[in-house]
């Protein structure tokens, strides 16, 4: 969740520092801070409550000066976004700074040996014991990297830390325990950056290459970083030899090319995204799906008896539709299930098991859990991830990359339309390697999916129309999503949009439930959005429709061009276009992405960061 900088080189290490951290924003924003070596070799420190940028307003004088240095951008976990609760986190000594992302699942007993030993504690956080846990270990006569390691033996939980000596002798150790909180290590030309993600490290070598040797840190890995370089080691001090690679900055450049958000931005590369997940995996000579990056030979894909879709907020709604997909095109028996609750379950897993992930970061803490569980107990593990190199990716058996291009609006808009895209190709895959589609439903399907980049186009053309529609919801202050079937999920994503751009209480409800509670609820304070577009369903989402008109609610539906008569019922209509069955999840998602995102403009909300959350959840 927190962001993590840090930099050793021949220019001055503030300005990479803090132009990293602000690229590393979208994981956190309740404060921040940078540490500073000064020319003196003492340990310069400057923090702020709030967004990065605060680091430059805080009329705190001129910048620490010096070459090394760590930053960190914060979600808080343990105490409140206040100052003394922002890192970096510093020893009684000032010697040492330390910066977290993650938890430290033992600290109240660390804490309370070290305070009873005489260390002095500052914050509130977690973070601070490893400051003293370091310190502790120097002052019995051990190395700073010795002291490290000793403290990353002794603490419990995922995460990765950073830390950076006072003194002469330039030095960066940073750690990585468990599955959360990635580390990512880019060296060019004399200079090298630690960070918690590729995208924030490149742009900062500002190099003549502008390319990047990039390492990361797996598991109980650290590097030490000094101006000769890095060193790779284990929590013992063995040397590893880690396989690095070429990185340019052209890979992960980001703007906002000129929309007003990044979500904005987003929303409207949909049709790019969803061609982009097709790429090379449609033969449409042939009209077939064909998955050169599916991991399976043909017995194991034939032995297969279950699949379950995990992932976490708009992943596990990807989830949800696709275990619809699965079960539909793919033959098989098929659940989806939330990462968070199915790590902690004990769930039937053999090796004729398909466990699909799906994550956008492939970061986050529960869905790498999960799978780490399904791997562990012999089933087969397949990630649909957008992030290249992300653990989500390293633990799979493959992946099938989602290619959306990077994503940085807390709010996940194209890597969701890029997973159901995913979605529909690995189900008509099942289908057509177990002989559940026969030729003529395989190739309907794949003429279908192909005309989903225009068809999400046209849907973007009309801002005007969406613009209008929030003028006259966004005062509402409760919103019920109805949708049944493939779309019931849909109807969650909708509502999970607009409460955490908006900050509005949203409800996302399958259509059939309505009547077993939520109906209570309806009034003419309470908007309610219907999808109803003409699938099998339709019959039955009218009726659920009805029941709500007939209590005075007010009803915004979703449904498909030229249905005039259900139009006519409704107060104010969203219209997608006609389109096979399996593009309507897709199709539906943007007006409902596009309704968020105006309400939350209108009540003048952070779109790109809202308040609490943050773009990887690295955390439990
Ligand atoms: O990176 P992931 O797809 O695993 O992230 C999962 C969720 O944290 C994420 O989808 C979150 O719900 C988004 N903010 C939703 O817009």
């Amino acid at each position: 969740m927190c962001g993590i900088v840090g930099y050793i080189g021949g220019q001055e290490a503030w300005p990479i520092i803090y132009e990293g951290l602000r690229l590393l924003e979208y994981r956190g924003y309740d404060s921040a801070g940078i540490a500073v070596v000064d020319p003196h070799g003492n340990i310069q420190l400057r923090k702020t409550v709030g967004k990065v940028n605060g680091l430059d307003e805080d009329g705190a004088g001129p910048k620490p000066q010096g070459t090394v240095g760590l930053g960190h951008t914060r979600w808080a976990t343990h105490g409140r976004p206040t100052h003394e609760n922002a890192h970096p986190h510093t020893d009684c000594q000032k010697r040492i700074a330390v910066v977290h992302n993650g938890i430290v699942e033992n600290y109240r007993e660390l804490k309370r040996r070290l305070t009873d030993d005489g260390h002095v504690f500052e914050s509130e956080t977690d973070t601070e014991v490893l400051t003293h846990l370091v310190e502790e270990g120097m002052d019995q006569g051990l190395t700073f990297q010795e002291a490290f390691r000793r403290m990353g033996r002794m603490v419990k939980g995922s995460q990765a830390i950073s830390a950076i000596l006072q003194g002469d002798a330039a030095q960066i150790c940073a750690l990585r325990l468990g599955h959360a909180g990635g580390i990512v290590v880019a060296q060019s030309e004399g200079q090298t950056i630690i960070g918690s993600d590729l995208p924030a490290l490149l742009p900062l070598l500002h190099t003549e290459s502008n390319i990047g040797q990039v390492g990361f840190l797996e598991t109980n890995e650290m590097a030490v970083v000094t101006r000769n370089g890095v060193d790779y080691q284990d929590l013992d001090g063995n040397p590893i030899v880690k396989q690095t690679r070429m990185v340019s900055q052209a890979d992960v450049q980001v703007d906002k090319a000129g929309y007003q958000h990044f979500m904005l931005k987003e929303i409207m590369e949909q049709p790019q995204a969803v061609a982009s997940a097709m790429r090379e995996r449609i033969d449409f000579e042939a009209r077939r799906v064909d998955l050169p990056d599916f991991p399976f030979t043909k017995q194991e894909i034939a032995d297969l008896d279950r699949v379950i879709l995990i992932g976490c907020g708009t992943s596990l709604h990807a989830a949800q539709v696709g275990r619809h997909l699965v079960e539909r095109y793919g033959g098989l028996p098929a659940e989806a299930e939330s990462a968070s609750e199915f790590r902690y379950r004990n769930p039937y897993i053999s090796p004729r098991t398909l466990v699909v992930s799906i994550g956008q970061s492939g970061e986050t803490a529960d869905t790498v859990a999960a799978m780490q569980m399904a791997k562990d107990k012999g089933g087969k593990l397949l990630t649909i991830c957008n992030a290249e190199g992300s653990q989500a990716t390293r633990i799979a058996d493959g992946t099938l990359y989602m290619r959306a291009g990077i994503e940085i609006g807390v709010a996940s808009t194209k890597t969701f339309l890029a997973s159901l895209t995913i979605l529909n190709l690995l189900a008509i895959f099942l289908g057509q390697s177990r002989g559940i589609l026969d030729q003529e439903k395989s190739q309907e399907l794949v003429d279908g999916l192909a005309q989903a980049p225009r068809l999400i186009g046209d849907l973007l053309a009309d801002q005007a129309n969406y613009r209008r529609i929030a003028q006259l919801y966004a005062d509402f202050d409760y919103f019920l999503f109805l949708g049944r079937g493939v779309n019931a999920p849909i109807a969650s994503e909708g509502a999970l949009k607009l409460k955490e751009i908006s900050y509005i209480h949203a409800e996302g409800y399958p259509a059939g439930e309505m009547k077993h509670g939520p109906i209570a609820l309806i009034d003419n304070a309470m908007a309610t959005v219907a999808l109803a577009p003409k699938d099998f369903l339709y019959d039955k989402v009218v009726n659920n429709v009805k029941e709500v008109k007939a209590r005075d609610g007010r009803v915004l539906a979703v449904l498909t061009e030229g249905d005039t008569e259900l139009a006519a019922e409704v107060d104010h209509v969203l219209y997608i276009p006609e389109a096979p069955e399996h593009l309507i999840p897709l199709l539906a998602t943007v007006p409902l992405q596009l309704l968020a995102y105006n309400i939350a403009l209108l009540r003048e909300r952070d779109v790109d960061q809202p308040r609490n959350l943050a773009k990887s959840v690295t955390v439990e």
